[in-house]
C-alpha cells in the first residue's frame, strides 16, 4: 500500500540525522546528485543490458518531473548544487529539456550537467545551449563502426555522437568523452579514441568497468595498463593541478594538446573516502552508494503528503548513513551482493 501510512512508516523507521549541513556519518561532504530520468535505452550496451534488453518501469512507477523537481528543490536548498541528468538515455525520456530547464532556475542549483549517448543530441543542442547546460558528457567506447555496432547492440554509428560532439563544442558547450575499456571489444581503440579526443581538445576519461548486473560477464582493463598504452602513443601523462569535472577522476594533459586523458578508477584506485555523491533512480530511490541497497524510496515519502520538512529529514538521513566503501572487490566472486543494472541507475 502507498500513501501516508507507508511513508509515515519509512520516517519512524530512521533516526533523525544531526541539525547541521549536508554531510554522511564518516564527514563527507554530498554537493553533487545524479539523477537518472527514465531507465529506458535506445542502447543495449553490452556490458549494461541484457541484449533483448529488460522490461522497462511503468510510467506510474517512474518520478513524474513535478516529483523529481520538489526532490530537487529540498536537496538543493540542503546543499546539493550540482545535478548529473543521466538515464537510461535520459533523451529518451518525453519533456527532458524542460525538465533541465526548469531544475537550471531552481534556488540553490549551481550546476546541471547532462550524460548522453548522443544518438538523440543534435536535435537537443540548440536548446541545451540557450538554457546553459554546465556541461556534457558523451559515452563513446570506440570511433570503429563495427565494433561500436557491436558494444551498443545498436545500428547507431559511431559518426553520429562524433558530430553530436563537434555541434556542441561549436555552441560553446564544454564536452567531455566518456569510454569503458572492455577486453575483448574496444582495447584496440582505445588509442585513436584518446588522439580524437586530444585533436578536438576535450577530455576523454577511461571508465574501468564496474562489476554490476550484465558487467559481471566482461572484463574491464585497468588505468594502470590504459596508462602505458597512452604514454606509449603520446608521450608522459602530465597530472593536472586543478581538478575538472564532479568528482573521481583524475586528470592528465598531453604535450602539444589541448585537450586531455582521464581516468575514473573504482576499482584499482578506489576513492570512495572523497566520494561527494548520491543517486537517485528512476524509480526514485535516493541510492547513497552505488554498491549498497542503503538510501530511501522517495517515491513512496515523496508520495505519501508529507511536509517539505519531513521530506528534507528524510534525505538529510539517507545521506548521513552513506556506507563507507563499495566492496565491488567482492563482488565480482561468485554469491556477491544481488545484481541491479546500471540503466536503472545511471552510471
Ligand atoms: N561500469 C562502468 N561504467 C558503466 N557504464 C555503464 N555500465 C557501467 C559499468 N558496469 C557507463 C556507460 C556510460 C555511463 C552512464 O555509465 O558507459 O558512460
Ligand atoms: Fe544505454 Fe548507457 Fe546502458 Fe549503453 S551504457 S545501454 S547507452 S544506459
Amino acid at each position: 500500500m502507498r500513501g501516508p501510512d507507508l511513508a509515515s512508516e519509512l520516517l519512524a523507521l530512521h533516526p533523525a540525522p544531526p541539525l547541521e549541513g549536508l554531510a554522511d556519518a564518516h564527514g563527507r561532504s554530498i554537493r553533487y546528485m545524479r539523477l537518472s530520468l527514465t531507465d529506458r535505452c535506445n542502447f543495449r550496451c553490452v556490458y549494461c543490458m541484457p541484449p533483448e534488453g529488460l522490461t522497462p518501469l511503468p510510467h506510474a512507477e517512474v518520478l513524474s518531473y513535478e516529483e523529481l523537481l520538489r526532490f530537487c528543490r529540498l536537496s538543493a536548498a540542503l546543499g546539493i548544487s550540482r545535478y548529473k541528468i543521466t538515464g537510461g538515455e535520459p533523451l529518451c525520456r518525453k519533456g527532458a529539456l524542460d525538465f533541465i530547464h526548469a531544475l537550471k532556475t531552481l534556488p540553490g542549483v549551481r550546476q546541471v550537467s547532462l550524460t548522453t549517448n548522443a544518438a538523440l543530441l543534435r536535435g537537443a543542442l540548440p536548446r541545451l545551449a540557450a538554457l546553459g547546460l554546465d556541461g556534457i558528457n558523451i559515452s563513446l567506447d570506440t570511433l570503429n563502426p563495427k565494433r561500436y555496432r557491436a558494444i551498443t547492440a545498436s545500428s547507431a554509428l559511431p559518426d553520429e555522437a562524433v558530430a553530436a560532439l563537434q555541434e556542441a563544442r561549436g555552441l560553446g558547450l564544454t564536452v567531455k568523452i566518456n569510454a569503458v575499456p572492455v577486453a575483448g571489444y574496444n582495447d584496440g581503440d582505445l588509442v585513436p579514441l584518446a588522439r580524437f579526443a586530444l585533436e578536438q581538445g576535450c577530455f576523454v576519461r577511461f571508465i574501468e568497468l564496474m562489476p554490476v548486473g550484465q558487467a559481471r560477464a566482461f572484463a574491464g582493463l585497468s588505468q594502470a595498463q590504459i596508462r602505458r598504452d597512452m604514454e606509449e602513443a603520446f608521450g608522459p601523462l602530465t597530472p593536472l593541478a586543478e581538478s575538472i569535472g564532479n568528482g573521481p577522476a583524475e586528470h592528465f594533459t598531453v604535450a602539444g594538446y589541448s585537450g586531455g586523458i582521464g581516468f575514473i578508477s573504482a576499482l584499482s584506485k578506489k576513492f570512495c573516502r572523497s566520494c561527494n555523491r548520491v543517486r537517485l533512480t528512476a524509480a526514485g530511490f535516493l541510492k547513497v552508494c552505488l554498491h549498497h541497497e542503503t538510501g530511501r524510496d522517495m517515491k513512496a515519502l515523496l508520495r505519501g503528503n508529507l511536509s517539505d520538512e519531513e521530506l528534507a529529514r528524510a534525505i538529510r538521513g539517507a545521506i548521513w548513513e552513506k556506507p563507507l566503501a563499495h566492496s565491488f572487490e567482492e563482488a565480482s566472486a561468485p554469491g556477491g551482493p544481488r545484481a541491479f543494472f546500471m540503466s536503472s541507475v545511471g552510471g
